[in-house]
């Protein structure tokens, strides 16, 4: 991870070393938070964002869902993005915006403290990898379930719900594997810690559905939507956890570790990316990238700012 200068908070832009919070912050002590993870890549057109429209929405709705309105609209946090990329002069990079509940009252109500916002970027490479990306990565099923709706709200990305995460990943690499699956509360396949699964068996491609608890991914939606221009058959349904095992293949998508195999679950071998995974991941890339015209419309483009 390298740092960048400057950070965006609360409406200023202020040096990296400057962006501090008082330590009774609510979202602190109680996890009161929510926030995206977004990429930056360098194309064509220069710096563009994928699918920026589509994460801040996820913001918007995130906070909602938590009782909290964004502190500022949402095109002003996304030209406070783009000028964010541009004053720290990042051609690719990862984007991360917060929104959360602020130094005040303490207690478990958080609706007199007040809502605040930043917004950072560094230089991050893929999160499993750029070897994991081309060769796939050894995955565990883990002891721990992803939170389930009647207890917390899995479509939300916040920050409090991360703990589930932190507690699967922390398993997994203890016990020697690069990722960790979680089912769901009910015993089917749910997802990595940050990441959307998909199976692919006899050349069809599954992935669970979003009544299964699942973070409905950016990514998620893209590839569905590639696979498919592709011609193939993608259906979102249960996944059993023995299906991971029997697969063709299977691979991962998130914002973090864009689309990554997974050539081992349980120490059972899946094999190396397959046909299916290699297609879908060049097209996917070529997205990203800004080298696919069909999906063009999925970035948006940092404006040069004009020299005065
Ligand atoms: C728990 C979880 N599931 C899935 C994803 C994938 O979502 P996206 O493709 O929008 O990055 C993420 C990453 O944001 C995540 O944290």
């Amino acid at each position: 991870m390298n740092p960048a200068d400057t950070i965006w908070m609360n409406g200023e832009f202020v040096p990296w070393e400057d962006a501090k919070v008082h330590v009774l912050t609510h979202a602190l002590h109680y996890g009161t938070g929510v926030f995206e993870g977004i990429r930056a890549y360098e194309t064509e057109r220069g710096s563009a964002i994928f699918r920026h429209g589509d994460h801040l929405e996820r913001l918007e709705q995130s906070a909602r869902l938590y009782y909290m309105e964004l502190p500022h609209p949402r095109e002003q946090l996304r030209e406070a993005t783009h000028e964010l990329i541009s004053r720290n002069g990042f051609r690719s990079c990862y984007i991360r915006p917060l929104v959360f509940r602020g130094a005040g009252p303490m207690g478990l109500n958080p609706l007199e403290n007040e809502v605040e916002s930043v917004i950072a970027v560094w230089e991050w490479g893929a999160y499993l990898g750029e070897e994991g990306k081309q060769k796939g990565v050894r995955g565990k099923v883990s002891s721990w379930r992803r939170i389930s709706p009647d207890s917390l709200i899995p479509h939300a990305k916040a920050s409090g719900q991360y703990l589930n995460s932190v507690l699967a990943k922390i398993e997994s690499l203890k016990a020697g594997y690069e990722e960790a699956i979680l089912l769901d509360d009910k015993g089917y396949v749910c997802e990595g810690t940050g990441e959307n699964v998909f199976v692919v068996k006899d050349g069809v491609i599954c992935t669970p559905p979003q009544t299964a608890g699942i973070l409905d991914g950016i990514n998620r939606k893209s590839v569905m939507q590639i696979a498919r221009d592709l011609g193939y058959e993608l259906v979102e349904r249960n996944v059993a956890r023995a299906e991971l095992a029997m697969a063709d293949e299977v691979f991962l998508t998130g914002t973090a570790a864009e689309l990554t195999p997974l050539c081992e679950i349980d120490d059972l071998e899946i094999g190396p990316p397959g046909p299916v995974t290699r297609e879908i991941q060049q097209v996917f890339d070529d997205a990203l990238h800004g080298r696919a015209p069909q999906y063009r419309e999925w970035l948006d483009v940092v404006p040069v700012p004009s020299k005065a």
